[in-house]
């Protein structure tokens, strides 16, 4: 079905120049991103500490328990995961996890192998990689390892990168000399390709030696630096044309207690020197790849650096611990010498170690964010201390506010350049609020998107996925006076442990596909243009509804009393004290979830206490669990201050003007809300407070840009919708009618269609030519197309 539409540039209207900070990179080590993934080291469990248990934690049934409750796989089935022995029927032997000896303190437990008696063959370790170490043919692998031997063991090993059947694609040996740790070196030639080969490292007679930190890295890494990165990700990376590098997290820098928290200091130097740890993404990081290492990577890849440093809080969300105020000094102090590693001269102490670490000059690092996703009282209290360190020592680091949620409230009186906004919703959220920044104040804080995706009901991200989130991307490109910066999240995901989807790349051991959200990115990136010009979309959309029940946080039912929804005059539930008596009040997830979820056009009105943290009251709550959540909010804080907002999956848009209303604590305040077809008022003791009109979503989103050099309008234009729409490309200003140029097309014939390893390229973009007589374009449905158009003036 065809529908038509229209777009009028005004080319000769310039708004504001391109940011050309606008996209970038969000690392975070989630998915097996980093360790089994762009960190090019093949061996699984180098140092034998896989199956640590955190401090202060146990496990129970595979499951890991934090001090604060927090309940995360762990499998502990296998202590020595990523390695296995292989002996003769007839051979004693066995490999234990040992801590008598410890190569160093960062790294306590090393492997024990043990041979009582061996008449013929050979006892074997061996080490799986992550999920196969691949190899090819003609490739050099340098491994290193630590070991020492009893004075029983006297042979040599052989070292060997082999199929499954034990067949050798690659062979070497070292001779143990001492009972001491003493590194051992060599380069292994590969003689033949294999996805999935296995690392043996074998003796022939009997006797006790240990092993510790086994190394194998390609020799073909990213700019061959040893340590590094796997060229054909980083490949993907480049693609992308991004400007900046957040790193390492996320909830990964968070941490779920103190001691899972990144700390950026065990991370550098000599890989035997560096502390694994365990992440809250179910494995343990060996920071091989590690500050200096993002430092080095942002450097080679020709973008600025944004360090993400735990403001002393963990993750909220699993749930939190705080680092007392008055020992919060021994964080900020590691942000500060952070900045000085990066930036440093090598006169200063932690420059000096960079040197020594191989960068004598500065790296540059330009923006600290405190905290990820950190919030409330004690986030503000933090991020001061941390904002007023860092611009006493560095004024011209740029310091990000870490959450969207609270902007323009808890951010109040706080010195915010920078606020860091993450979205994770469904397509409707980012079709609906594509204009959500055409609203924001052009005198608050900058904004950085730092992490956003299309995420419900969408594994590993979809056509429609994408086209969702190009829509968003026009609004945040019409808008890159204040969106100054973004970042697709997360960036990476090893199909074998992709604890959250969608990503932006999947991959295995050899294999890489980018997403269609990739191709989005992409093409947005490619296509930057200089100026952003006045445009007008003129486009039909669909009517999206507006129904659900209520809900109001459970610890304060008591402040909330004298329920009456009704419709028509109908009285459709009364409630005088909240306690859960009504079949029409359920708990779920801290919450109570009153009404029925498919209830439209009600009124509802309550009596509300504030107390000392006022009332959140939740209006057309569809009541899904967190993911699925979508529900309007009315926030009434003890001051008067009055919030109307929507929060759908992650994600939080401001519906209406935040208001200042006179309220008297200790009198209840009569909270009156009225929801029509469209329309959602909120009272507040008689008064009208807020509205809000639900728009149609519409069919099709743009943003144009002028690119003076080469004289080119350039026209993004996203069509989520199953219609084809013609489209007619009105230019003012630069004497077209006919248009003509090139045009950049993502579509596919499904909407739900993806690229997976086996079909990569699947929904890719196609670029041809394209003319038209009238200024006509029809608009593929689902697409996402950016015409390059030949200005004639
Ligand atoms: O991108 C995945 C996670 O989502 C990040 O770790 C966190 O910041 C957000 O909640």
């Amino acid at each position: 079905m065809r529908k038509s539409a229209k777009v009028s540039i005004h080319a000769d209207r310039i708004r504001f120049p391109v940011n050309p900070s606008l996209y970038g990179l969000f690392f975070e080590e989630i998915n097996h991103a980093g360790d089994g993934g762009l960190y090019a080291e093949l061996i699984r469990n180098r140092s034998f500490e896989d199956t640590v248990v955190p401090d202060r934690c146990h496990v129970k049934e595979c499951n890991l328990h934090t001090p604060a409750g927090w309940v995360s796989p762990f499998d502990d089935t296998d202590p020595i995961p990523g390695w296995f022995l292989q002996k003769p029927d007839d051979c004693l032997a066995e490999m234990m996890l040992d801590d008598s000896c410890p190569l160093n303190d960062k790294n306590p437990l090393s492997l024990k192998v043990e041979i009582g008696y061996l008449a013929e063959g050979r006892v074997s370790v061996c080490n799986t990689g992550f999920w196969g170490i691949p190899v090819r043919s003609g490739e050099k692998y340098h491994l290193s390892f630590y070991a020492r031997k009893a004075a029983d063991f006297q042979g040599p090993l052989e070292i060997s990168l082999e199929n499954a059947s034990g067949s050798p694609h690659a062979l070497g040996s070292a001779t143990l000399t001492s009972s001491e740790w003493q590194k051992y070196e060599l380069t292994l030639e590969c003689g033949r390709d294999d996805p999935e080969a296995i690392l043996a490292i074998s003796a022939r007679s009997s006797g006790t030696f240990w092993l510790e930190l086994v190394s194998l890295i390609p020799e073909n890494t990213f700019l061959h630096r040893k340590n590094g990165l796997r060229p054909d990700l980083v490949g993907m990376l480049q693609d992308l044309k991004p400007a900046f590098l957040r790193f390492p997290g996320g909830c990964f820098v968070e941490g779920f207690s103190v001691e899972t928290a990144y700390r950026w200091k065990k991370t550098i130097g000599d890989i035997a020197e560096r502390s694994s740890h365990w992440t809250l993404w179910h494995y343990r990081t060996t920071n091989g790849l590690g500050y200096h290492e993002y430092l080095q990577m942002a450097e080679d890849l020709g973008l600025d650096m944004m360090f993400v440093v735990n403001c002393g809080m963990t993750c909220q969300g699993r749930p939190g611990e705080l680092v007392p105020m008055d020992e919060l000094g021994e964080w900020v102090q590691d942000l500060l010498d952070a900045i000085e590693y990066a930036n440093g001269p090598v006169t200063s102490y932690w420059g000096s170690i960079r040197a020594k670490n191989g960068h004598p000059e500065p790296f540059g690092l330009r923006y600290v964010e405190i905290g990820n996703e950190n919030f409330g009282p004690e986030y503000n209290t933090r991020y001061r201390v941390f904002y007023d360190a860092v611009k006493e020592q560095y004024p011209e680091m740029i310091v990000i506010w870490n959450t969207h949620w609270e902007v323009g409230t808890e951010t109040k009186g706080l010195p915010v350049e920078m606020v860091d906004e993450h979205f994770y919703a469904d397509n409707d959220f980012y079709q609906q609020y594509h204009d959500m920044y055409d609203h924001y104040d052009r005198n608050g804080p900058r904004i950085y998107v730092g992490e956003y995706a299309m995420i419900v009901d969408n594994k590993c991200g979809t056509l429609l996925g994408a086209l969702s989130e190009a829509a968003f991307m026009t609004g945040m490109e019409r808008n890159q006076d204040i969106v100054v910066m973004s970042s697709y999240a997360p960036l990476l995901a090893n199909i074998h442990h992709a604890v959250w989807n969608p990503s932006l790349i999947y991959f295995d051991g050899t294999r890489a596909c980018g997403t269609p959200s990739y191709y989005v990115q992409k093409m947005f990136a490619e296509n930057r243009g200089e100026f952003v010009v006045e445009s007008l979309v003129e486009t039909e959309g669909r009517k999206d509804e507006l129904y659900g029940g209520l809900g109001i946080g459970i610890p304060d039912l008591d402040r909330v009393q004298d329920l009456v929804v009704s419709r028509n005059g109908e009285t459709l539930l009364r409630l005088y004290r909240l306690s859960g008596s009504s079949s029409l009040c359920r708990e779920f997830y801290n919450t109570l979830w009153i009404g029925d979820s498919t209830w439209r056009q009600y009124e509802a009105s309550v009596k509300a206490a504030l107390g000392e943290e006022g009332i959140r009251l939740r209006l057309l709550d569809r009541h899904q669990p967190w993911e699925r959540q979508n529900y309007f909010l009315w926030e009434l804080d003890p001051d008067g201050e009055s919030r109307f907002v929507r929060i759908v999956g992650w994600s939080r848009v401001k519906l209406a003007p935040n208001r200042k209303v006179a309220v008297n604590q200790a009198e209840w305040q009569h909270m009156h809300v009225v929801i029509g077809e469209d329309t959602v008022q909120c009272f507040l003791n008689g008064m009208l407070v807020h509205e809000y009109r639900l728009t149609p979503i519409p069919y099709l989103f743009s943003v144009s840009t002028l690119d003076r050099t080469t004289n080119e309008l350039i026209v993004k234009l996203v069509n989520p919708s199953p219609y084809s729409l013609d489209t007619n490309i009105d230019i003012h200003g630069a004497g077209n009618i006919s248009i003509q140029g090139q045009q950049i097309v993502l579509t596919s014939d499904h909407p739900e269609n993806t690229n997976t390893l086996e079909r990569p390229t699947l929904v890719t973009p196609k670029v041809s030519a394209f003319r038209s007589d009238t200024g006509l374009y029809p608009v593929p449905p689902y697409a996402a197309v950016i015409l390059r158009i030949k200005l004639k003036s």
